[in-house]
């Protein structure tokens, strides 16, 4: 008996190791269910705080937690593969009920999904995918199709450029180093643009999703590159801090460089409404609803479907007038 409750004692003590270790990797809290008839348990690593798309997938995703009824256990990795790793394994360990991440990279994740997998934890994947061969690694994948998102894009310059024969150059800022949005836009922009040689990709280089990044790369390639005619953005974010680098450097973004972003969150809508962006491909972040269904199926054991893509859209100059008033990110 003594040795059953020393067992439970230290079984606690673990539990509360593995609770702050998973905050020093970014910071890991707690939500109760707001409700609901549902004891689902799900262990959630979000990639970060990068952009104003990430501010409202987080929310989407806590919001619906509490709608839904799931306690969530939420992690931020700041960016950082490391973290995400140790916030998993310390689901793991916590005996979540299920495990939902959005990975920072693609490649890399077999070991600790082998582990959750051993553990009979169903993980999830939610916005961005991993490169796994072994997709029963995980039960799911629900995100938006970046590779489409990449050629709309293209095809919107394409039509833009339809009656001219002058080379076009492009630069473009890239999402995160190894991350799907950033392979899978450059892949499915590269793919549409590459039809015609007078498109040309005279610059590209990561700003890591970020304004900030955004800004200090677009000013060298301001410096670095010549007759800059468009600026291809992975995302609004890095498109708003380059509009910054364009205004600094006496040029009128939208005008004097044409701009294409992926997102359509709220500050981007407003700088397509006002006329600095030209063009933006909608990335949805409002994951929440369908990721706690998905969630609560897959801990029944019920079948789902192993990819579900979110509709998405696109927007003018025009459109974007009209959307802003009821735009909720
Ligand atoms: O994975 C989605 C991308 O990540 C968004 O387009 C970008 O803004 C975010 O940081």
């Amino acid at each position: 008996m003594l040795k059953r409750i020393s067992a439970l004692v230290l079984a606690g003590l673990t539990a509360l190791a593995v609770t702050s270790c998973g905050s020093g990797s970014g910071g890991t809290t707690s939500a109760s269910s707001g409700g609901g008839d549902s004891t689902v348990t799900m262990g959630f690593s979000q990639v970060g705080a990068e952009s104003g798309w990430r501010t409202a997938n987080t929310k989407s995703v806590q919001e619906s937690a509490k709608t839904a009824g799931v306690t969530l256990k939420f992690s931020d990795a700041q960016q950082k593969q490391e973290n995400q790793i140790k916030a998993i394994r310390s689901f793991i360990q916590q005996r979540v009920d299920v495990i939902a991440f959005s990975p920072v990279v693609e490649s890399g994740w077999d070991p600790v999904l082998k582990e959750a997998q051993n553990a009979k934890i169903p993980v999830i994947l939610t916005d961005r995918a991993v490169d796994s061969k072994d997709t029963t690694l995980y039960k799911t994948f629900l995100g938006s199709d970046f590779i489409e998102e990449g050629k709309k894009a293209g095809q919107w310059l394409v039509e833009e450029y339809k009656d001219s024969t002058d080379k076009v150059n492009i630069v473009e800022l890239q999402g995160t180093t190894g991350s799907a949005p950033a392979n899978d836009r450059k892949a499915g922009f590269q793919e549409v643009i590459g039809a015609d040689t007078k498109f040309q990709i005279v610059a590209t280089q990561t700003g890591d999703f970020t304004r900030a990044k955004g800004k200090e790369v677009m000013e060298a390639f301001l410096k670095s590159t010549p007759d800059i005619d468009v600026l291809y953005a992975h995302n609004d974010d890095m498109g708003l801090g380059a509009i910054e680098a364009i205004e600094g450097a006496g040029k009128v973004p939208g005008k004097d460089i044409k701009i294409i972003t992926v997102d359509a969150v709220k500050d981007g809508m407003q700088a397509l409404a006002d006329g600095k962006i030209n063009f933006i491909v909608e990335c949805s972040p409002l994951l929440g609803p369908q990721l706690m269904d998905l969630a609560k199926k897959v801990v029944k054991g019920e079948e789902v479907p192993t990819r579900v893509v979110t509709e998405e859209t696109t927007f003018t100059q025009d459109q974007a007038k009209q959307a802003l008033p009821s735009r909720q990110y």
